[in-house]
């Protein structure tokens, strides 16, 4: 049995929490696409952890945590975090398994990610620079390399004819930084890689669902920010919807049971793109301060606005949410009122839908407002104490969306979530 919990918005809702406080349930955690350009933010006694390659369930005992073969693979920061969570008394090797289909990063492709965005101008993606869109396009242009290939003894061979095609490239860009130290580190961090338990990915997993395991899919990025049904071309390049879980993970269908999609009791974007409930003015700035909504990847001011709840009723239908969490309903503690985007008008007409292209047509959010609840929740523990102006905000989004918030984290710290 498989669930899948996912962001719904444009990634950074708060999934790293939600996967760690999830955990106990579970006896794997799997990511499923994606890579460090994903960054997610854990508490653990107090101390600020933020994990970009590693599942999120790696600092519980016992739990096995995969890196999936829809995932793309820098070694560089799988060593960096691995050191990082050992300093924490984690036997990270214990636990952590590789899928031999997981593709690898190379130097040249986060070389090639910033050339490609420098090329873009004012047109700019926004990306991570981790060097994720350049190692998904060698993937599906059947070109890349993969764990399973660093086991080969011709992985050198095969690794120089693909940096000299990288090179012809970054000519044409007329990139010319020197990327001798990255590759430096890239070939001590492959030696580490190399002892950790790499594997079948796909057998791996459908044993454990054969042995009656429960496996938690912990997803990257957020739903708009798929490369299919996201923002476009203001994504990233992996499906990161649930759809994506049996491509990644390799499992069928029918065994994914729960779609847990998280969102925040607002909204951010970090990156270029639409963001059509997106403020300019003090409220944006204040959500902003109260949110410390600074990326945990880049450390970009993230862009923040009210919660759109067409975007999250679209993210709902095509991830089939099962159940919703909402993440850092704290930050609207101190709010007087409140906005919820409702519908959109394009060209004068309201619609509930999301349009094709986002940033071809001018999108006026309509909104509904909501009394302020002007109520610390941070300490609060069980529904009952919830102000009631917040359980008619929930209620509201309940209802427009036909799937429940069945969680509410009121806080970063582990132990701050309450079951709605
Ligand atoms: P992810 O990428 O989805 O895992 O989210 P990030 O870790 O990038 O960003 C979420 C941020 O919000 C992190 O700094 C978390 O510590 C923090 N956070 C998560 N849940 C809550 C919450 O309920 N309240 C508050 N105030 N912060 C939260
Ligand atoms: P987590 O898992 C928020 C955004 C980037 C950029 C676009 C493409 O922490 O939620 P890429 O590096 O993939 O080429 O960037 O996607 N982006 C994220 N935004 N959270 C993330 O991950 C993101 N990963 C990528 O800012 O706009
Ligand atoms: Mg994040």
């Amino acid at each position: 049995m498989v669930d899948v919990l996912l962001g719904l918005q444009w990634g950074d809702e708060g999934k790293g929490k939600i996967v760690d406080y999830f955990a106990p349930r579970y006896d794997i955690i799997a990511r499923f696409q994606g890579g460090p350009n994903a960054g997610h933010t854990l508490y653990i006694n107090g101390q600020k952890v933020v994990l970009h390659q590693i599942p999120s369930g790696i600092f519980h005992e016992n739990k096995l945590n995969l890196i999936g073969s829809g995932v793309v693979l820098d070694a560089v920061t799988l060593k960096k975090e691995y050191d990082k969570v050992t300093a924490f008394g984690i036997d990270g090797k214990k636990n952590l398994y590789v899928s031999e289909r997981t593709q690898l990063i190379l130097p040249t492709h986060r070389a090639l990610d910033k050339a490609s965005e420098i090329s873009k101008g004012n047109e700019k993606i926004g990306s991570t620079l981790k060097g994720i869109g350049p190692a998904y396009m060698d993937k599906t242009g059947r070109n890349g390399l993969r764990v399973g290939d660093l086991l080969d003894k011709n992985f050198t061979t095969q690794y120089i004819k693909l940096r000299m095609k990288h090179q012809r490239m970054l000519d044409s860009f007329g990139f010319n930084d020197d990327i001798s130290e990255w590759e430096e580190e890239f070939f001590e961090a492959i030696e580490f890689l190399k002892s950790l338990k790499i594997v079948n990915g796909e057998y791996f997993i459908n044993e454990k669902i054969r042995e009656g395991k429960k496996i938690l899919a912990e997803g990257a990025q957020g739903s708009m920010l798929d490369v299919d049904f996201g923002t476009f071309p203001f994504v990233t390049s992996s499906n990161t919807i649930s759809a994506g879980v049996c491509t990644g993970l390799g499992i069928a269908p029918q065994k994914i049971r729960e779609v847990i999609g998280v969102t925040k009791a607002y909204c951010t974007r970090v990156g270029s793109g639409p963001f059509p409930t997106e403020l300019h003015d003090e409220t944006g700035e204040r959500l902003r301060k109260i949110g410390n909504e600074f990326g945990a990847t880049t450390g970009r001011p993230r862009r923040c606005g009210w919660i759109d709840l067409v975007a999250l009723d679209f993210a709902c239908m095509i991830n089939g949410v099962t159940q919703v969490v909402m993440t850092k309903a704290d930050v609207l503690d101190a709010f007087d009122e409140l906005s919820v985007c409702t519908s959109y008008k394009v060209d004068g007409k309201e619609q509930r839908t999301v349009p094709y292209q986002m940033n071809k047509v001018d999108i006026d959010p309509q909104y509904k407002s909501f009394e302020g609840w002007k109520t610390d929740i941070t300490r609060m523990k069980t529904k009952d104490e919830l102000p009631q102006p917040m359980k008619e905000y929930i209620s509201f989004i309940n209802k427009y969306l036909g799937v429940d918030v069945s969680y509410i984290s009121n806080g970063p710290e582990r132990e701050q979530i309450i079951k709605a």
